[in-house]
């Protein structure tokens, strides 16, 4: 895919992945894209690369618009390699170009790359002129690394924020308004609840600080750009940092013999009809991120393992240590499973999410081998009791 104008004298210059299927455990099923940006005046600036097996297409991008030798700044506003491991490609072809980056960018782009660059570290605010317009810096940390940046174009109020407000998804498309935001917002929503969603309280630093300046396009560095209605993104981002719990609810489940999978269709039964959305995952038959993406600001999560050797059945257990990765911690929990000839799934599985500061509706329900039709009803029951829990203010 060629460069493709976004206003005049800025164009996107990156590279679509359509073979990505996965990112660190995030799910990745529509592939994604490094979106890089070239802003071109009097002087030249290139804002961020691409992964560096792909800088080839990266080069030949920058090529179709001016020679790569015109490039007079390279703008790091993230150093992680999707974004970093193809500068060294682009500012060999371009000569000697300045390296601009947070100062804590610049101390991790010398630690990865152990290169001899012209650096020039940016302050919070300050700007860069390009000639007939300016670049400005608005450091932006934790989102999702400690040096993270945005940099904005004052000329067409364009916000290039990196990761933030950007979504895995590769299409042939660049702008959100050709694809239809609720769908981009779907995956923008599963890419913050896994990568962003830790970091709640430097989303809503950044909001404040992008706040005070017009904002006509937000260019991420994955996915599409908004165009139209940034307020869209922005305040979806703004709702998700903020922890507005929805009324939904999550059953996450593993199953030896069919009786816990049993036992959690009938509590999903049960939760509904209190009015929470449901949605059922099998643990051991689902990506990790995308339960994740559904569990995040769900009102209720209920966990069910049968007993395996006195304790957790090994493939919830192995799926634990993702719940904790949103920290949305006020998310109401339960447990729940079958047990043969001893019990000990449910209590340990309660303990494991007291420990981690859930809310635990502590009795959980534990039901000897198959389900009876009367265990059933029972199962029901709970969920409803669960979702009036969770309900409750
Ligand atoms: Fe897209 Fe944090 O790198």
């Amino acid at each position: 895919m060629s460069a493709i104008s976004l206003s005049e004298g800025i164009w996107w210059v990156g590279v679509v992945d359509w073979g990505l299927r996965e990112f660190h455990g995030l799910s990745a099923e529509r592939g994604s894209s490094y979106n890089a940006y070239l802003v071109v005046d009097e002087k030249v600036a290139l804002i961020d690369a691409v992964r560096g097996d792909l800088s080839e297409t990266l080069l030949e991008n920058i090529a179709s618009v001016i020679d790569p030798s015109r490039i007079d700044y390279v703008i790091s506003n993230h150093a992680e390699p999707d974004h970093s491991s193809g500068l060294g490609a682009v500012i060999d072809a371009c000569g000697s170009p300045a390296v601009l980056a947070t100062p804590n960018g610049v101390k991790r782009l010398k630690e990865m790359y152990r290169r001899d660059w012209r650096f020039q570290p940016v302050g919070d605010g300050e700007e860069l002129s390009l000639g007939s317009r300016s670049l400005r810096f608005i450091h932006a940390p934790l989102l999702h690394w400690p040096e993270t940046m945005f940099t904005y174009d004052v000329l067409s109020a364009t916000l290039f924020s990196c990761d933030a407000f950007g979504a895995h998804l590769a299409t042939t498309e660049r702008f959100v308004d050709q694809l239809g935001a609720e769908t981009v917002l779907d995956f923008t929503r599963q890419y913050y609840a896994f990568l962003v969603a830790p970091f709640r309280k430097s989303v809503l630093s950044a909001l404040a600080k992008a706040a005070e300046v017009p904002v006509s396009v937000i260019a991420p560095s994955h996915g599409p750009v908004w165009r139209e209605n940034t307020g869209m993104v922005t305040s979806a981002y703004y709702d998700w940092a903020s922890l507005k719990y929805e009324d939904r609810a999550v059953i996450i489940y593993g199953s030896m013999w069919d009786s816990t999978r049993k036992m959690a269709y009938a509590i999903a039964e049960g939760v509904r009809q209190e009015g929470l959305e449901v949605r059922v995952f099998d643990v051991e038959k689902s990506v990790p991120s995308d339960i994740i993406s559904a569990c995040f600001l769900s009102r209720l999560t209920l966990l069910g393992s049968p007993t395996f050797v006195g304790g957790i059945y090994p493939p919830v257990e192995a799926f634990l240590p993702w719940l904790k990765v949103p920290r949305d911690s006020g998310r109401k929990m339960t447990c729940f499973g079958s047990y043969g000839w001893s019990s000990g799934a449910v209590k340990k599985l309660i303990a494991a999410q007291e420990a981690n500061g859930y809310p635990v509706m502590e009795e959980g329900l534990a039901l000897q081998f198959a389900p009876t039709a009367e265990g059933l009803a029972e199962c029901a029951d709970f969920g409803r009791r669960a979702a009036r829990w969770a309900l409750e203010k």
